[in-house]
């Protein structure tokens, strides 16, 4: 979140007394001025015992001059634009679409042409996966960067980068592109120089002779791709020597103990503020600090950097947000927002990956208890900061929620998991879900859950068996899961493919360069002529485009479902069935959702308990159709997968 509150009262002080005319210059001083202090605090708190802690100040306070100097005009305006009005990531106007360039339409200057496609869905925001210089083989999908600051060929140009966002301003579109912060390619220079042994490059990664520190960092990290790339080093044959590789062995971690390394990173993240990008979505953050005897994840250093991150760009490209990417337990994600006197005041944004995972979870058991019990956690969020919404991205579904959520439910936590991995990788009998098992981990049991939402859904499986009565349900499911996720409250990223409906496209065993990651199933490759059938009514395609593209507007049409902490859940009075209170001061929402795949039955007391009476008359934004509060000891009966928007018109 901004400290834009700092910034407006100093700013006006600065008026005041005449020191600032408040053009872009003098904000951009007022910004300075109320920022450094931090800044320097934060740097020193990293790198204060550094020998050469001053002459690194220095060239940290360089970068942020320069990268106010290389920024437009525009962008600057835009920054001021941004930091007048309400918190502009706050608002239900925003609606984001995450994709593979490649597999969408082909190149960036194809993405130009198509951006009209969006608009008739209603999504303004896009996220690109990784459009920058990255291995054609084996590069876990662009998150092996190999050069930060060129695109890939395939990909486009630079320019062509520059010219699409450039469009997509001039059409109110938001863009947001990933800083890949925790590791490069084993082919990036530094990496190369590293390995041709280069000592400076060399303390950029974490390089060891020999397997002592491996060993002793290993007995504590746990393994990120257990069964495709095990432990957390990889042997160098040409260097004779052991390199961190958390993730895949072509991604060496980068070692932020050393300031060059920060310094470069923190410049490329203003290089990418510079092409005007809108959010910028910090890969992996939890990973980058690492510590001897812990796992090496969510360290309070990690937060340290991303605070002073935070500090440095909002001087310098206020206008641009940070995402932080920690898909980690519920508690944890919580402090990627800041805690202490930083909380509000470090990543804008991040995933609500634990509301996603426990939505997975109310599809396969037809309860809704974990889901609920989650909700104090996800609650916390400082008012400012925002989720990212989904049902699914070009990630695995990880059940991390924490056990207490789901023995609160009455579930012993091992079996319940087995449940919902089985329930999803076809091992469960009666299931219609179509998904695999990922990251396998033979000593722990752990797997998270590879799919395309339709495919999770069912849809693969009716489609298959031809069962006409799967397929509706699963459509059910799909806008069942569409719709909780866009209203919640943050920024809903739909995940390319999903509003027209794909199945599991399984192609990616055929490529050497991906078959050993079934994440690849959920990664489509767009077919434009499947994409033209959302025009054709009774299609599967037009039904789910339909579907979305009414979910949306329904969000676009009332402030309301904005992000402004104003979202209250509805006590449980039907396992089956989750509510929430969408309010302001003049409207309050009432969805409801059911989970259960029959009819079911809900007392109207839910309702009587938000306030409401007996008699009066609720519509359903979704159907249309019209309810009225009855008798306490009458119900509103719901149909399998059913999910209703209810507010009160013209009271
Ligand atoms: C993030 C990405 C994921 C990638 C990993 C390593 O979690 O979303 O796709 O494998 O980082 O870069």
């Amino acid at each position: 979140m901004y400290t834009k509150d700092i910034h407006r009262h100093l700013g006006q002080k600065l008026k005041d007394i005449n020191i600032t005319d408040g053009s872009l210059d003098t904000s951009f001083l007022m910004r300075y001025s109320a920022n450094i202090t931090t800044i320097h605090d934060l740097f020193y708190q990293i790198y204060g015992n550094h020998g050469d802690v001053e002459k690194w100040y220095d060239k940290l306070l360089s970068t942020i001059n320069n990268a106010y100097d290389q920024r437009s005009i525009a962008l600057k305006k835009l920054d001021i634009d941004k930091e007048s009005g309400d918190i502009w990531y706050l608002s239900n106007d925003i609606v984001g679409m995450s994709l593979y360039v490649d597999r969408f339409c082909g190149t960036l200057k194809d993405l130009e042409q198509k951006l009209d496609y969006f608009q008739e869905l209603g999504v303004i925001f896009l996220h690109l996966m990784p459009v920058m210089e990255s291995p054609e083989g084996a590069s876990d999908g662009g998150y092996a960067v190999s050069d930060f600051r060129s695109v890939a060929s395939r990909f486009g140009t630079i320019d062509d980068l520059r010219s699409l966002e450039h469009t997509m301003k001039s059409k109110g579109m938001y863009l947001m592109l990933d800083i890949v912060l925790n590791h490069t390619s084993q082919e990036h220079v530094w990496a190369k120089k590293a390995a041709e042994g280069d000592k400076a490059y060399q303390d950029y990664f974490y390089m060891y002779d020999n397997r002592e520190l491996p060993d002793a960092f290993e007995r504590t990290m746990p393994d990120i791709f257990p069964d495709s790339s095990p432990g957390s080093f990889t042997y160098l044959e040409e260097s004779k020597k052991w390199v961190m590789t958390v993730f895949n062995s072509y991604q060496w971690d980068l070692n932020y103990t050393n300031p060059a390394v920060f310094i470069e990173m923190l410049d490329t993240i203003f290089f990418y503020a510079n092409l005007g990008v809108d959010v910028l979505r910090i890969d992996a953050p939890a990973f980058i600090w690492k510590s001897l005897g812990t796992t090496s994840q969510n360290l309070p250093e990690a937060h340290v950097l991303l605070q002073l991150i935070k500090h440095c760009v909002q001087v310098s490209a206020p206008g641009m947000a940070l995402l932080g990417e920690a898909i980690v337990a519920p508690k944890e994600i919580m402090k990627y927002f800041g805690t202490g006197r930083f909380t509000g005041r470090e990543c804008d944004v991040a995933y609500n990956a634990t509301q996603m995972a426990l939505q997975w979870d109310a599809l396969a058991t037809g309860d809704t208890r974990v889901m609920l019990s989650a909700q104090s956690e996800i609650l916390k969020k400082p008012y400012g900061a925002t989720w990212i919404t989904y049902t699914r991205c070009h990630d695995d579904i990880g059940l991390g929620y924490d056990d207490s959520m789901i023995q609160s439910a009455g579930y012993n936590p091992y079996s319940h998991r087995t449940f919902i991995k089985d329930y999803y990788a076809g091992n469960y009998r009666g299931s219609v879900a179509k998904g695999a098992l990922f990251g396998v981990n033979p000593k722990t049991n752990d797997a998270r859950i590879s799919g395309t939402l339709a495919s999770l859904c069912g849809l693969e499986y009716g489609i298959n068996h031809n069962l006409q009565q799967i397929i509706k349900e699963s459509l059910n499911k799909i806008a069942l899961m569409q719709a909780q996720s866009i209203l919640l409250g943050g920024l809903p990223m739909l995940y390319y493919g999903d509003e027209i409906g794909y199945t599991n496209d399984y192609t990616y065993l055929n490529d050497p360069g991906k078959d050993y990651d079934n994440r690849w199933m959920h990664r489509p490759l767009i077919d434009w002529s499947k994409n033209e059938k959302r025009k054709t009514k009774e299609t599967l395609e037009y039904m789910v485009f339909e579907n979305t593209k009414k979910i949306i507007n329904i969000r676009k049409s009332y402030k309301t479902f904005g992000d402004h902490n104003n979202i209250r859940w509805m006590s449980c009075h039907n396992i089956h069935v989750v509510g929430y209170v969408r309010y302001d001061k003049s409207q309050s929402y009432y969805c409801l959702f059911n989970y259960y795949g029959q009819n079911t039955f809900l007392t109207y007391y839910i309702f009587k308990e938000q306030g409401l009476t007996e008699g009066i008359t609720l519509t359903d934004l979704w159907s249309g159709e019209k309810i009225v509060i009855g008798r306490d000891d009458e119900y509103l009966s719901i149909k399998p997968y059913q999910f209703f928007i209810l507010t009160q018109i013209g009271y």
